[in-house]
């Protein structure tokens, strides 16, 4: 399974804060929000990653996360010129995804609890997979309908008679038919290729799974002042509270066996003396090393 991490688009919501820097490279709390996706990806045992983002914020993005070797990935870059549609993402990777698999995570959403994903993405046998968690403001997201039976009938952009309460996160696993079904989609009336309008093509073909996210698995994202700030409050509120970080891509690159303990060491003693380093030494460098013994 290939990955995909879009963090471009205007930022304009975020405005003057993205003057400098992209929306995706914004702290939320103690990391660049682009950490979070990452991890996500990392944690459901991605290995191939391309991360798509403006010419601008491109070489930020490349000067945070490398070519990924320290995370035990390898990531690839692509520009897209301008927003012209989430979905435009599987065109611009198009090499990139070549004949595989691919879930496409939208760099300004954040999840955390369970393993979820890492289920989805194992259990992935072709169509799509898509998820539904229960929002009370469904109007600010792509809307899924379920029938009696728990299965989908329909999703729809932002509608402003949203259907239920179910909003459609941004990770999405598709099989390789999505870099067709993109080709032949037509720019929504906001000039876009819509992910909504993929989906309905998957659901159309009847190849779309829906699967609803369950009551305590948290999914944020931080596209508006308050959002981000919100965001922040809770990483903060379990990270004192439980004595763990969320959204630490070195340590889910330890977790998941793709950077061994030698290299993590070698890592983290290039870090500068910080919290983000003092944590890795103690709570996994030297966990790992007292269960060794
Ligand atoms: O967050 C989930 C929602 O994301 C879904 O429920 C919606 O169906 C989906 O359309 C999307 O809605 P948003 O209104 O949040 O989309 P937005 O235009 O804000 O873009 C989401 C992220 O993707 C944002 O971080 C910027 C990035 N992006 C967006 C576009 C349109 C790009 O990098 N390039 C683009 O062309």
């Amino acid at each position: 399974m290939k990955g995909i991490i879009l963090a471009g688009g205007a930022g304009s919501r975020l405005y003057p804060l993205t003057l400098v820097a992209s929306k995706q490279l914004q702290p939320v709390y103690d990391k660049p929000m682009v950490y979070y996706p990452l991890t996500t990806l990392i944690e459901g045992g991605v290995r191939e990653i391309c991360l798509i983002s403006t010419p601008q914020d491109l070489p930020r993005f490349r000067q945070l996360l490398g070519d990924g070797s320290r995370f035990g990935l390898t990531i690839d870059y692509r520009e897209q010129a301008k927003p012209e549609g989430i979905a435009q993402a599987f065109l611009i990777a198009e090499s990139f995804i070549g004949q595989d698999a691919v879930t496409l995570i939208l760099g300004d959403n954040i999840f955390y609890g369970g393993d979820v994903f890492t289920r989805a993405f194992g259990e992935f046998k072709g169509g799509a997979t898509i998820f539904g968690y229960h929002v009370h403001d469904p109007e600010r997201y792509g809307v899924v309908e379920f029938d009696a039976a728990g299965k989908a009938v329909s999703i729809e952009e932002k509608p402003k008679l949203p259907k239920s309460n179910y909003a459609v996160p941004g990770l999405y696993i598709y099989d390789n038919e999505v870099v067709a079904i993109t080709k032949n989609l037509k720019p929504s009336a906001r000039g876009e290729l819509e992910i909504t309008a993929v989906n309905v093509e998957y659901l159309r073909r009847g190849a779309l799974r829906v699967q609803r996210l369950p009551r305590g698995f948290a999914w944020l994202d931080a596209g508006t002042s308050s959002s981000l700030h919100e965001a922040s409050a809770y990483v903060q509120t379990i990270e004192k509270r439980a004595g763990i970080k969320i959204g630490c891509p070195e340590e889910a690159a330890f977790h998941s066996r793709i950077v061994s303990l030698a290299q993590l060491e070698a890592i983290v003693g290039e870090m500068p003396n910080c919290e983000y380093r003092s944590y890795l030494e103690t709570e996994v460098v030297a966990e790992a090393k007292r269960l060794l013994k």
